[in-house]
């Protein structure tokens, strides 16, 4: 038996995108984690298996080779994983052979950081197998060196919410910090089934912003004015305004090309069921939308969604980021 750790995935409630660019965001970890299981073995090698993605391949002596599932595919998932994995071997300070076991809960490539989840959940398993002393700070940082692997330029919002967990006010410059909601938001997510890159979308903004300084320039800041207004309202636990905002949000993110038919589809099915407000959540090109439904409508915004060809489900907020779940 090995020990197992997991790390929660998350919704971008306000700001993805403009985060990249210094502007503050909020976050918050949902009940869906990420697993990962360490064991030693013999081999001087590096195993790894998905359960939830069918693939399984190995790291030896510089390659890699397949066991289960497209190559490129496992390679693609696989190499973030091992630059955690070999942060915390050199902290550890000797080579070891290491067999790991992912199963994630998170929906892949779909906006809800389950690529840092993964991570996280990795680098505090082997970190505990292999008796490495590590504060949250450290998990953070190695998982945001591992997300730079995926993704080429990271805010860092996915590794902070994923090791600290809570509902989080994310800004580059001056990191984390949490804040204090009292009350449950009745969130539906609604996944569009459509995979996207989030280094692809990322790159389109950046793109956009570089033709169009003086038009990208406002968007992002009318989004941070967005985020300062969303605290207050989350303190106070107005949805109403929460709602709006979402809706304004969504509407800059439109603006700067990250939007896609199939978001449009769910985020207006919910509005139009009863939602306060409908945004996409995180990249965008597909993958997730987020609804803030009332709590006596909740039902009907999931049944939208549905309909409209999205799969939905209710995302609760959640205060555990990584955690050891078994030694
Ligand atoms: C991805 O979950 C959120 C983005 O803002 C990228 C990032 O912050 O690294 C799109």
């Amino acid at each position: 038996m090995g020990v197992v750790a997991s790390a929660p995935a998350k919704v971008i409630l306000f700001g993805e995108h403009f985060v990249v660019y210094g502007e503050p965001a909020i976050v918050l970890a949902i009940d869906k984690r990420a697993y990962a299981e360490a064991k030693l073995q013999n081999e001087k090698r590096l195993s790894l298996r998905s359960l939830n993605l069918n693939l399984s391949g190995y790291f030896e002596n510089g390659t890699f080779t397949i066991e289960q599932g497209d190559a490129k595919e496992a390679r693609a998932k696989f190499e973030p994983i091992k630059s955690a994995v070999d942060k915390v071997l050199e902290r550890h300070g000797e080579d070891v052979g290491l067999d790991i076991q992912i199963n994630s809960m998170v929906p892949v490539a779909a906006g809800l950081g389950s690529s840092a989840a993964v991570a996280a959940a990795t680098t505090a398993a082997v970190a505990a197998l292999l008796d490495v002393k590590m504060s949250k700070e450290d998990i953070f940082r190695i998982t945001y060196e591992s997300e730079k692997v995926v993704h080429g330029t990271p805010s860092g919002v996915d590794p902070a919410i994923s090791t600290f967990g809570g509902t989080l006010l994310f800004q580059m410059d001056t990191g984390f910090k949490p804040i204090d909601v009292k009350t449950e938001i009745p969130l539906v997510i609604g996944d569009t089934g459509v995979a996207r890159s989030t280094r692809i979308q990322v790159e389109k903004v950046r793109e956009l912003k570089e033709r169009y300084p003086n038009i990208v320039e406002p968007i992002m800041s009318a989004a941070r004015e967005i985020v300062l207004r969303a605290i207050d309202a989350l303190k106070e636990n107005d949805l109403e305004t929460l709602g709006e905002l979402m809706n304004i949000n969504h509407a800059l993110l439109y603006g700067v090309g990250v939007s896609d038919e199939s978001l449009e589809w769910l985020v207006n099915a919910a509005r139009k069921s009863g939602a306060l407000g409908a945004k996409l959540t995180g990249a965008g090109g597909g993958g997730c939308m987020v609804a803030l439904a009332k709590n006596d409508n909740l039902q009907q915004v999931m049944e939208a969604i549905q309909r409209t060809g999205g799969s939905p489900f209710e995302a609760r907020k959640t205060d555990e980021g990584v955690k050891i779940e078994r030694t």
